[in-house]
């Protein structure tokens, strides 16, 4: 398939509320209203976000951003600088999950943050039982770093993609 990342526009908002609410999607990312609250709210200059298209549809969502300080230090994260760039993602689309759009989409957000050199390598955070997020992580580059705790999702794994691969 082909996959494309684009800006996410205001059109877009209505679909995407769709995919928060979808049960595949609030598994993992939780209760839609919140999301749904900082969907809506203007994103600053701190969280990027772009749509993925697979053969020209629209599938799904990846966002990435700096960690704050504080987020890191209540996951117990305390060695991970906050230059690095946190990667988060849903396929909305429940007919096309499993059909490496996610591997690829995350593959592109990787490697773009990698092209700054004062990223010093990207991250992501999956609930443990997450076995087709890790996986997706881990085809994009990604390695197993850690387990921890995180406040809101429980226990979780700390996943790290470096310069290298
Ligand atoms: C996680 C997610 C983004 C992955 O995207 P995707 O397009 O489905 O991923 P891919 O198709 O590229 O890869 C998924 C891999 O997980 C595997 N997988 C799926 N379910 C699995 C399971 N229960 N256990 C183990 N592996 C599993 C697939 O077989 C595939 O691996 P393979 O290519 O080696 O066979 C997508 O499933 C999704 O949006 N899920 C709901 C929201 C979510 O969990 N977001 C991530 C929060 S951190």
């Amino acid at each position: 398939m082909n996959v494309r990342l684009r800006d996410v526009t205001d059109a877009d908002l209505p679909l995407i509320e769709r995919w928060l609410c979808a049960e595949h999607v609030r598994r993992y990312w939780g209760e839609p209203e919140e999301n749904i609250r900082l969907l809506r709210s203007p994103t600053g200059a701190r969280l990027r976000r772009a749509l993925i298209e697979a053969d020209g549809r629209k599938v799904g969502l990846v966002l990435w951003q700096h960690p704050s300080r504080q987020e890191l230090d209540a996951a117990g994260l305390f060695d991970v600088p906050e230059d690095v760039i946190d990667v988060d993602i849903m396929i909305g689309e429940a007919a096309d999950v499993g059909r490496g759009v996610g591997t690829a989409a995350i593959r592109m957000v990787a490697e773009a943050a990698l092209a700054d050199p004062e990223v010093p390598y990207v991250i992501a955070a999956t609930s443990i039982d997450n076995r087709a997020s890790q996986r997706a992580f881990a085809k994009a580059g990604f390695d197993v770093d850690r387990d921890f705790d995180d406040v809101q999702s429980g226990r979780c794994v700390f996943m790290t993609r470096h310069r290298q691969k």
